[in-house]
């Protein structure tokens, strides 16, 4: 009996020190943030997303990071470009996720590398991002995020850097989504 006191009381006094802690608390804040964007985004009715619209498959081009923010979904036609690892992929489907009001909207019509290596919902840089300062870690966490981008979405093009010039894929084959040629050895 006196073993089980002892222990609710180390359990309440751990329970206490935790929720104490900056660091649990801006967790607990990021997830409750998220969790109720993710609602949200799924529209007032909490059961059914509101349908992404359905667009034609965009011809294979790359962009600028300022011709990017074109596409942020707040525009008539809705499309949504996100930017992963130097690749432009169409996340249109992924609307309710990037487009306006949803938790990852930062990510929109941007370059979201720094943001998905990072694990900052809200980074995305206003001019070009080398990522050349990422740590290893990083570079591994965004790796992952960029397979999953390839495995959901079409790839666009490139993102150029400044300077750079467009490819020209006229004269190649447009059938994959996953032929992009890339300007990094990612
Ligand atoms: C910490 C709390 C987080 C929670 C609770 C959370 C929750 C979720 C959930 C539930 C989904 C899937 C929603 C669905 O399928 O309906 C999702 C998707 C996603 N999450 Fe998070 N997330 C968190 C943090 C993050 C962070 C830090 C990032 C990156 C910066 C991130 C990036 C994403 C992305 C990009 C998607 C969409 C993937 C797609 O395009 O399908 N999440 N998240």
């Amino acid at each position: 009996m006196a073993e089980e006191t002892l222990k609710s009381g180390l359990l309440t006094n751990l329970f206490f020190e935790i929720i104490q802690s900056p660091v649990y608390i801006a967790l607990v804040s990021l997830v409750v943030f998220l969790v109720y964007k993710i609602i949200k985004s799924r529209g007032n009715d909490f059961a059914v997303p509101p349908p992404a619209p359905q667009l034609p498959k965009l011809k294979k081009r790359d962009f600028t990071l300022k011709e990017l923010t074109q596409y942020d979904g707040t525009q008539e036609d809705g499309r949504v470009l996100v930017a992963v690892n130097g690749t432009v992929y169409d996340v249109t489907k992924g609307k309710r996720f990037y487009g306006p009001g949803g938790p990852y909207e930062a990510f929109g019509g941007r370059d979201a590398s720094r943001g998905l290596a990072t694990a900052d919902v809200s980074a995305s840089a206003e001019e070009y991002d080398d990522l050349s300062d990422l740590s290893a870690m990083d570079m591994d966490s965004l790796r992952d995020w960029e397979s999953q981008f390839q495995e959901r979405y079409d790839v666009v093009g490139r993102l150029l850097k400044p300077g750079e010039k467009p490819t020209n894929y006229s004269d190649e084959e447009d059938s994959s989504s996953s032929t992009a040629k890339k300007s990094k050895d990612a």
